[in-house]
């Protein structure tokens, strides 16, 4: 197996084994579990992707997310991300949920910062994909801790944010988070640097969804949360991944943010699958919990 370097500092391409590698064989997985905790973001090539083989693949690092509610994959492993219409086929128009929600994906985050528990790990692959534009451009937030200024980093260390899929939602339309989804979700409390405990490097953990910090006046708090997300994902810090058939990328959800650029989307079909493992402790996640979580 070759890890082959992508990003400026993070990311690789893995050639030489693939998911179904990974998926039938404990040395093929470990060799892998390493290059992940290492790169943080992964690129497999030209697989045969198919639902099954993106789940064995996903559950060897750990428990599957189930999809969230009011979502296309709502009960099932997969976050079905796309621009087509499952009753017609046809495109969904500019102001459809789906077109929406892929607007909200646009911006700069990591997956399920507003769930208890959060995620490890999201493994996304392309089904379909336009001739231009639909990228994904991915940031590593290990590197961004690593340029802030230490007292920052001394205080960042034991800050600790909220979290909340109505508050991303509602920087696209107020309404995109519905009731059902706003209940089932309710803010989450995380500290805002996490731990990877196989190699104890720190990552700056805060994404779009973050909308408050302890002990912080609420405009200081967003304006704090703008300027890191700004910091950490200017254009020379980041890998803008171009799809093609046949690619599955892995992230690290710990320690990077991604988002997804923009296509015609009135024009060209874009179909995308995502599984996403949820954190457990042996991931980090108790360091993350407040001793004490009020909003
Ligand atoms: C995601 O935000 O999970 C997916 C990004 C994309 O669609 O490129």
């Amino acid at each position: 197996m070759e890890v082959i370097p992508l990003g400026p500092g993070f990311g690789a391409e893995v050639r030489g084994a693939g998911l179904a590698e990974v998926a039938a064989s404990d040395e093929v997985y470990a060799a892998v579990r390493a290059a992940f905790e290492e790169h943080s973001i992964l690129l497999f090539r030209k697989q045969a992707i198919s639902d099954e083989l993106q789940v064995a693949y996903s559950q060897r690092f750990g428990p599957l997310e189930v999809a969230k509610a009011a979502s296309l994959g709502e009960g099932t492993p997969f976050s079905i991300l796309t621009n087509i219409d499952r009753a017609t086929g046809k495109l969904v128009p500019a102001d459809h949920k789906e077109a929406l929600r892929a607007r909200a994906n646009q911006l700069w985050h990591t997956d399920s910062t507003f769930k208890s528990p959060p995620a490890l790990a999201s493994v996304l692959s392309a089904r379909v994909l336009p001739p231009h534009g639909g990228e994904t451009e991915f940031t590593s937030m290990r590197l961004a801790w690593a340029r802030l200024p230490e007292a920052q980093r001394n205080q960042l260390a034991h800050s600790f944010a909220w979290h909340d899929y109505a508050h991303s939602r509602g920087k696209i339309a107020p309404q995109l988070a519905s009731e059902r989804e706003r209940s089932t979700m309710p803010p989450v409390c995380w500290r805002m640097c996490w731990i990877n405990p196989a190699n104890q490097r720190p990552s700056l953990y805060l994404a779009s969804h973050t909308y408050a910090i302890e002990g912080m006046g609420k405009d200081e708090a967003l304006q704090l949360i703008e300027r890191l997300i700004a910091d950490a994902t200017k254009p020379e810090y980041t890998y803008l991944h171009r799809w093609q058939a046949g690619d599955v990328v892995m992230w690290d959800n710990r320690a990077s943010l991604h988002r997804g650029r923009p296509w015609p989307d009135n024009l060209h079909p874009r179909h995308m699958v995502r599984t996403t493992i949820s954190a457990t402790d042996a991931d980090g996640v108790a360091e993350l919990r407040p001793a004490r979580a009020a909003a």
